[in-house]
């Protein structure tokens, strides 16, 4: 395979020519709302525009088949809605998108997906498949005969594990389960419990996660615990993650003192209350924990909730949700490998992410959904997209030559409607927002005596509400009072929160990253950029103790010496 800069690909001439009908429409509103136009895009003041330049409204009033177009529905294999994305109010129009179609050929994207689904070596970097989807297919029917045996391996484990969920759902004794891991080990996990909350409270246990360092979250949750009615899982892929094991290690020496006055054989009773999930189970067993769930290489970590890694979530939904779970992922899976790239919804969404950063310039993305529980959705969502793909070299070794990943972030709805969306209405930045609805509630259907009904419909009001205005704006005389509009929205519908719809959604954003990373050129599956802040930690760390600044740069060997102040 070769993976060309994006910049050089024959199309880029095509797709650059349309991104200027597009900025120049900033300048135009900028103008109108009197500020100053470079704030938008320094593009749209120096090249010439052929074609009027682009407004979202002017695309609704000249083309009333623009919802049509823009929209899409993902059904499972009964014909069941998962979700429904509508990128009407994005900027993109048919033009812009078939430029940008004209590179899915070019930069081989429909071969690179056959890569990742036939199981060959996509991440070439550390020379591993990326077969994260495998650990979600019902049966080997239809998979390469290649992959029957690592399918076979997925399905002894997956049994394994969620029949442990199960005897751990009916143990009366066990009331706390405290997850320690520390991102992919700990974001999908943490995000999935949180976003099933009603399954997880039915359950009966409480479910914690530590995933930091921090002495602070640790130490304020082991006192309202009860050793006996604990269950403790260990959660890293390489087993070797200095947060992770050294919370394991804490956690254990706990353990031991409080087992070891019930217990003559404290060391057995303590290595019952913890299971570990891994792909070194050497490691874990060398710990001392006997209960290991082992899942393979080819796990990328932030894509490892499918695996062994997900027994939080199958212990809080169990093991019937957890199935439902992977189903849902599944038909995404399907519908992304075998459906034409012009109704390809991971596809589509990608090409609209590479538009937006590489063409456009917009260097943010704000996830904003409309249901409490999906809170920890953008925390998973920044690992996913920005380790994924925040990078700068191609496979192949060359610059990209284009902004790749820009930052994502953002809070459920309302609440960052009273914080930041004010920046998104007027400021000066161009941020896309990615709103996150669910039509059914969970608590307007338990309860019948109190108005919840309302509560559901007002917040449904307030995200249709947010995105109508971004695109609408508004005029007053008074130029501060001015909403530009014309600001860009997605909005994604799911039916309700469950099982099966949440797994959609991850494998959507799951495929729409690497259907993003294939159009770059990149690799989505390494992460060599977080490693080098962990190997200057492992030298500093002495230092704190010792005070030796020697060889430290100025500002590090100040900053040391403020912080051994107090020791
Ligand atoms: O932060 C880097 C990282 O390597 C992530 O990619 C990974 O999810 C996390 O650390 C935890 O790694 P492990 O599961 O090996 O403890």
């Amino acid at each position: 395979m070769t993976y060309t800069p994006i910049q050089q690909l024959p199309g880029w001439a095509a797709v650059q020519q349309q991104a200027r009908r597009f900025l120049a429409g900033h300048a135009r509103v900028a103008r109108a709302a009197g500020m100053a136009e470079g704030a938008h895009h320094e593009v749209a003041e120096h090249v010439p525009v052929a074609s009027p330049a682009f407004d979202l409204r002017h695309a609704f009033a000249s083309n009333p088949q623009r919802v049509a177009q823009h929209s899409h529905t993902v059904c499972d294999a009964q014909g069941r809605m998962l979700l429904h994305v509508d990128y009407s109010k994005a900027h993109i129009d048919q033009a812009a998108l078939h430029a940008m179609l004209a590179l899915v050929q070019q930069q081989q994207v429909p071969q690179q997906c056959q890569a990742l689904f036939a199981g060959d070596v996509v991440n070439v970097s550390e020379q591993r498949a990326a077969m994260h989807w495998l650990l979600r297919s019902p049966s080997q029917d239809g998979l390469p005969a290649q992959l029957h045996s690592q399918w076979q391996e997925v399905a002894e484990v997956r049994s394994r594990f969620l029949a442990f969920a199960e005897q751990v759902r009916a143990d009366d004794s066990i009331h706390d389960i405290v997850h320690l891991g520390i991102g992919g080990s700990d974001l999908g996990p943490q995000m999935a419990v949180q976003a099933l909350h009603h399954l997880a409270c039915a359950s009966g246990k409480r479910f914690h996660f530590i995933s930091n360092i921090d002495g602070h979250e640790l130490a304020s949750l082991l006192p309202q615990l009860q050793a006996r009615h604990t269950l403790f899982i260990v959660a890293s892929k390489t087993f070797s993650t200095l947060e992770t094991m050294t919370n394991a290690r804490t956690v254990w020496q706990w353990l031991h003192a409080q087992l070891a006055l019930q217990h003559a054989d404290a060391a057995a009773a303590v290595a019952r209350h913890f299971v570990a999930v891994t792909a070194r189970p050497d490691r874990a067993q060398a710990f001392g924990i006997h209960t290991v769930f082992t899942f393979a290489d080819w796990v990328g970590g932030r894509y490892s909730i499918w695996s062994a890694i997900g027994l939080p979530l199958a212990i809080a939904i169990g093991a019937a949700g957890f199935r439902q779970f992977l189903d849902g992922a599944h038909a995404i899976d399907q519908h992304f490998a075998h459906t034409p790239t012009a109704d390809n919804l991971p596809l589509i969404l990608a090409l609209l992410d590479v538009w937006y950063a590489s063409a456009l310039g917009y260097e943010h993305r704000c996830i904003a959904p409309y249901h409490a529980w999906l809170q920890r959705l953008p925390a998973w969502l920044q690992q996913l997209e920005m380790e994924s793909n925040g990078k700068s070299v191609t496979q192949s070794g060359h610059m990209v030559g284009a902004h790749t990943a820009g930052s994502v972030w953002g809070e459920p709805g309302c609440n960052g409607q009273h914080a930041f969306f004010q920046l998104l209405h007027q400021g000066t930045h161009i941020v896309p927002v990615e709103f996150i609805a669910v039509r059914d509630s969970h608590y307007a259907q338990t309860d019948h005596t109190l108005n919840w009904s309302q509560h559901h419909h007002l917040l449904l009001a307030n995200a249709l509400a947010q995105a109508q205005a971004l695109m609408l704006g508004r005029s007053d005389a008074n130029p501060q009072r001015i909403c530009p509009g014309n600001r860009p929205s997605t909005f994604i519908v799911l039916p309700d929160l469950s099982a099966r719809t949440l797994g959609a959604l991850l494998a959507l954003y799951e495929h729409r990253v690497f259907a993003s990373a294939a159009l770059w050129g990149i690799n989505s599956f390494d992460q060599f950029g977080v490693e080098l802040g962990k190997e200057l930690a492992h030298h500093i760390a002495p230092r704190l103790s010792s005070g030796d600044t020697h060889g430290l740069d100025a500002s590090t060997a100040n900053l040391l010496a403020h912080l051994r102040q107090s020791q």
